[in-house]
């Protein structure tokens, strides 16, 4: 009988990680997950409590920036693949605070890149025995290539051309990857995807913030005039376009994943208001909370995705819009609040 295969997932206990944990689980049944997630103030393991009894998954605690913690990992589970999403993810943080931006996002993903080359790689271009389909998936973002104007959209050829600590960070880390496919030959896949939302996203994050403060009845914050655009992608159909490209993906290529969801937030802010009038009545409109902010510092304008190569090479497209999507994650919403 063939021994089961053990893959390394990083930061499974945020909010795309837990999503993708459950999705590749349920599409994966011979494969162990091994989840190292640090636990900062956004990793929950209630996300994942779907999983406590599942045997094929095991929960770690730890730094990915610890070398020590990291080799002894590579030693107990023979990884034959990683799918790296550990990272600070919130541009406002990484706006005020920068640090931990560069520590685990740059650091982090370099120590765990070197620890697999050097578990699976004898020399450069020379895999050991038995770790020819090994894999390292490194899982980024469209703000990489910085900011579009009114027209336009991102391909894999855009020129990075990052603007804020946070998509500096996610930038170099990308850079480290693309490097150690190059110099190596180590076994790399990128994927590039636009903003996400649905089940389990952190309160800090836009989506979140909306319901929650409408439903406190509180004021709805819209940074600036409302009219920054982004190209909104479903959490689940991100975790379907990462299980293809981490099967399928082609060694040391990117992917872009964005689902032509382009909506600016006012839009946001009103959907998610016109929703909740109608699921949560009440005497007068929820968007009536809606208040304008100052703007954040280099707030970039529009993100804009072109998947034609992950759409095209492999197949894949978004199944749900921002319209269905969006009904889905505030009934997810509204029965987490009811909970709590
Ligand atoms: N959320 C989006 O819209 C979006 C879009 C494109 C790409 N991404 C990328 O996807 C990945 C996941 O994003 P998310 O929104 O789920 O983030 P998140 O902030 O919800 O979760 C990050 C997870 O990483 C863990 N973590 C942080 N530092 C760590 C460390 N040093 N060691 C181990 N674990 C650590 C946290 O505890 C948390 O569980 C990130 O790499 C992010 O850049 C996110």
């Amino acid at each position: 009988m063939s021994k089961k295969q053990s893959i390394l997932i990083t930061g499974g206990a945020g909010f795309i990680g837990s999503n993708f944990i459950l999705h590749f689980l349920k599409h994966n049944k011979e494969t162990e997950v091994v989840n190292l997630d640090k636990l900062t103030y956004a990793g929950e393991l209630s996300n994942l409590k779907e999983q406590e009894n599942n045997k094929n998954y095991t929960f770690i605690k730890g730094d990915i920036c610890d070398s020590e913690l990291v080799n002894e990992l590579f030693n107990k589970y023979k990884f034959t693949g990683v799918i790296h999403f550990a990272a600070e993810s919130h541009v406002d943080n990484s706006i005020k605070k920068p640090d931990a931006f560069i520590t685990t996002n740059v650091n982090g993903t370099f120590n765990l890149l070197n620890t697999a080359k050097n578990y699976w790689m004898e020399a450069p271009f020379s895999f050991k025995e038995g770790c020819e389909n090994n894999r390292f998936h490194h899982i980024s973002t469209d703000e990489v290539y910085g900011s579009l104007g009114e027209t336009g959209l991102f391909t894999e050829e855009t020129p990075y051309a990052p603007n804020s600590p946070y998509s500096a960070s996610k930038a170099s880390s990308d850079f480290i990857v693309r490097s150690y496919f190059h110099t190596y030959g180590m076994s790399v896949v990128t994927t590039n995807c636009s903003n996400n939302y649905g089940p389990k996203q952190h309160n800090e994050k836009l989506i979140p913030t909306i319901i929650r403060k409408a439903l406190n009845n509180e004021a709805i914050p819209i940074y600036g005039d409302g009219k920054n655009i982004r190209d909104w992608l479903y959490v689940e159909d991100h975790c379907r376009g990462i299980n293809l490209v981490f099967h399928k993906g082609k060694l040391g290529e990117t992917y872009n994943i964005g689902g032509k969801n382009e909506r600016d937030n006012l839009y946001i802010a009103q959907k998610i208001c016109d929703i909740l009038d109608e699921l949560r009545p009440k005497d007068i409109s929820y968007s009536k909370q809606i208040t304008f902010v100052k703007d954040r510092p280099g707030h970039d304008f529009r993100y804009a995705i072109d998947a034609s190569k992950i759409e095209n090479n492999l197949g894949w497209y978004a199944n749900e819009n921002f319209e269905t999507g969006i009904v889905k994650t505030i009934e997810w919403y509204l029965r987490k609040y009811k909970k709590q």
